[in-house]
């Protein structure tokens, strides 16, 4: 089988690697890939842009794809999968009507609310002034979210009023896109984050483990927002009788709403919720594909073959798996950042230590890298996302911060706390 993956973070580099495990899959194409995908024996990088749609077409067509894993949610909000479903591949992720529960938070509250499903009270807003207005009644902190796409950054969480009107001027002001500018106020809750990550073919659900991923810059949780700087799987706080919950109150009640409304989605549903002090489950987000960098410590601990169950998504037969197989144990993902980033940040730099921090037995997924005349430089914000596995958490930790201190280049920066806060709610439990 010949596999064509779209995209070029972390994610993508897991995705590539986890497949070509399968004997099944002798070849994969990373559109347009990163420096890992282009170093990964049997993975080759496509220089095509991920809306290029025909050109990707005109490439699998010749060179018989059987399959396409679509990475990133922009070409799943373009309708990539619609693209490739009418001329008859085999692809996986939602079509672009059931992208819009990433693409509109609007479109998914609404959704959230017609089925019952337990997410923060919110208010849209078209105009600037009555949603100032909204949130001088309410009060901070409170959650100002620009409605469409906006890579991550598109949230705020005011704890103040000014801090709120000025979130919804860089809205109005046409910061994430100028068409239909809409706004959602939403109430503030405290608590813990936790990504469900679940695979459907549009008639089962199915969660992959629960992870946790830390997407502000600072230790302790302090500082602005990424894209996320590290990840771990299980996430304890994730009980059986939680995630019995979870499946219940929010997988196949979205399922089901999304049957309601004729869409038949395929491929990730990832909920993102924030577990209330009282225990209760609430969605912040949804997403439409793979998190990252979560997808680089789950799937380092799957053992069903990544492809059957893409496959199965993809052609109805996820109710054929009895339950997803599991390595035992836990798996941690370090993200190694430029330093700036969030903010700005330089390219270029020379990477050194990565087959020393595999030689310690982890996985280097890459995100933000290139080859640049056979020569390894950073090419991004988070540059590598370093994963290892162990029998327990604390044995990941030790493991995958090993590695990581094999790795230089300049500005690099990472946190050191990933996976601690696990720890520390198990201590607190008295848990062993
Ligand atoms: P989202 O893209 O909607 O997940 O928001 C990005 C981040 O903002 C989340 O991961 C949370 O840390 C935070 N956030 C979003 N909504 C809320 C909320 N209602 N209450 C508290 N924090 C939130
Ligand atoms: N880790 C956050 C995301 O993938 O959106």
């Amino acid at each position: 089988m010949k596999v064509l993956v779209v995209g070029n973070g972390g994610r993508e580099h897991a995705i590539a690697k986890k497949l070509l495990e399968s004997a099944r899959i002798d070849r994969v194409f990373c559109v347009p890939g990163n420096g890992g995908t282009a170093t990964l024996k049997g993975c080759q990088n496509l220089p095509l842009n991920i809306d290029d749609f025909q050109g990707m077409e005109r490439f699998a067509t010749v060179n018989n794809i059987s399959l396409v894993v679509v990475g990133p949610e922009l070409p799943l909000a373009l309708g990539i999968v619609d693209y490739f479903q009418q001329r008859r591949f085999t692809v996986f992720g939602p079509t672009q009507v059931g992208a819009q529960i990433e693409s509109s938070k609007s479109w998914a509250k609404q959704l959230m609310l017609e089925a019952g499903i337990p997410t923060p009270k919110a208010a849209l807003f078209t105009d600037a002034q009555k949603a100032k207005a909204y949130v001088a009644e309410q009060g901070t902190p409170i959650v100002i979210k620009a409605d469409g796409l906006a890579s991550g950054k598109g949230v705020t969480v005011a704890t103040n009023l000014k801090m709120a009107r000025s979130a919804i001027d860089t809205i109005f002001r046409g910061e994430f896109g100028t068409d239909n500018i809409r706004v959602l106020v939403e109430e503030y809750l405290t608590g813990q984050e936790v990504s469900i990550l679940a695979l459907t073919d549009g008639i089962t659900i199915e969660p992959l483990l629960p992870a946790q991923d830390h997407k502000p810059v600072g230790e302790g949780d302090t500082g602005a927002n990424t894209g996320g700087m590290g990840a771990y799987a299980p996430a304890p706080i994730v009980t059986p009788e939680l995630m019995d919950r979870i499946q219940e109150e929010i997988l196949d009640r979205t399922l089901a709403a999304l049957k309601k409304r004729n869409i038949d989605y395929r491929g990730v549903l990832y909920a993102g919720l924030m577990i209330t002090p009282e225990g209760e489950p609430k969605v912040l987000e949804f997403n439409c594909r793979f998190g990252d960098p979560e997808t680089q410590a789950v799937l380092s601990l799957l053992e069903t073959p990544l492809e059957e169950l893409i496959e199965a998504c993809c052609k109805q037969r996820l109710g054929e798996f009895s339950h997803i197989r599991w390595y035992p144990g836990s798996a941690v993902c370090v993200v190694l950042a430029s330093g700036g980033y969030p903010g700005s940040y330089q390219k270029g730099k020379v990477i050194s230590g990565i087959e020393e921090a595999e030689a310690k037995g982890a996985q280097v997924f890459h995100a933000g890298t290139q080859l640049k005349n056979q020569q390894l430089v950073t090419d991004g914000g988070r540059v590598l996302g370093v994963t290892a596995t162990g029998d327990t958490l604390e044995q990941a930790i030790s493991k995958v911060y090993a590695a990581v201190d094999c790795i230089e280049f300049e500005g690099a920066y990472c946190r050191r706390d990933i996976g601690r806060r696990a720890l520390a709610s198990k201590a607190d439990k008295n848990l062993v």
